[in-house]
């Protein structure tokens, strides 16, 4: 390797982030493409190549419709972008509840065609068996119970989970059964607090909240909703940034420079390398013959 080669940097491991469980909280993020992935990556401990991409960057209504050819091609910008942070891949719709021999198939394309570090895929109880048998054959697998918006046309609409007690045992079973089956995390997606902390603080491995509360062992948003670039978010979104307002205001100044001619300016303008005008060289190339 010569000496400005950057020195390769170590991914972070599923079974790493499994062993922060009690003693830091970790931070994740969603990334579809490799610049934000870049500038996320020394902040974060995972990214998240969620199939919400569907409705963020390709404006499906819901994640149903996402292809596993394009969380395939999304997967392999972040891990290009991404050095340090393990990069999870969401398994879309319809890629693995079939059997675990299909959700193996699927996993496996993606392991090896994007280069990620683990694949997610939404389920409890139902998704035991198949999680257990991803993981016994090498595909590190973050689980995602709770609110699972792949299942929104059977669940009615994007509702919050475990606000009557009623709802808890399912919940807490799901939990119990995806960490028995071998899953190195568990996302908790749109859970009343109190739920998510008894969760938290009944399964080994660490649970990941969005809109899950404090009690959870880790955080995950989608990155476009924290920057303040999404169009609408859910109650437990926090806008850390004014992303959206600033492209507004930096293409509403492009599109005034445009129209009124101050943009392109001589800085931004390549002039040529020779001094004379075009036409006399010309004339001088015939008089020469060259
Ligand atoms: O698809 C996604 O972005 C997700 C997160 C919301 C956890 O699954």
């Amino acid at each position: 390797m010569s000496a400005q080669s950057p020195v390769p940097q170590k991914r972070i491991t599923a079974p790493e982030i499994t062993a922060r469980k009690g003693r830091e909280p970790i931070v994740s993020l969603t990334s579809y493409h490799a610049h934000t992935a870049a500038i996320a990556d020394p902040f974060v401990d995972l990214l998240l190549v969620g199939d919400s991409l569907g409705m963020v960057m390709h404006g499906y209504e819901s994640t149903v419709p996402v292809p596993l050819d394009l969380m395939i091609m999304h997967g392999r910008a972040v891990v290009r972008g991404a050095r340090r942070a393990l990069v999870v891949v969401d398994m879309p719709f319809g890629s693995y509840e079939e059997s675990p021999a299909v959700a193996f198939h699927n996993a496996a394309r993606v392991m090896k065609e994007t280069g990620c570090g683990a694949i997610k895929l939404e389920g409890g109880r139902r998704m035991a068996e198949t999680i257990r048998f991803l993981v016994e054959r090498g595909v590190p697998v973050m689980a995602h119970i709770g609110l699972t918006p792949q299942s929104i046309n059977v669940l009615g609409g994007f509702k919050t989970q475990g606000r009557v007690r009623d709802e808890w045992a399912a919940i807490e079973e799901d939990a119990k059964a995806v960490s028995e089956a071998g899953a190195f995390s568990v996302v908790l997606e749109a859970l009343a607090e109190e739920l998510a902390r008894r969760i938290t603080a009944a399964i080994p491995i660490p649970t990941i909240g969005i809109g899950a509360s404090a009690g959870c062992d880790g955080q995950i948003l989608v990155m476009e909703d924290m920057l303040g670039l999404s169009p609408r978010v859910p109650k437990f979104v926090k806008e850390f940034g004014k992303v959206g307002e600033a492209i507004r205001e930096a293409i509403s100044a492009y599109a005034v420079e445009v129209r009124n001619r101050t943009f392109p300016a001589p800085e931004h303008t390549y002039a040529m390398k020779d001094a004379g005008p075009p036409a006399a060289k010309a004339k001088g190339k015939a008089k020469t013959g060259a």
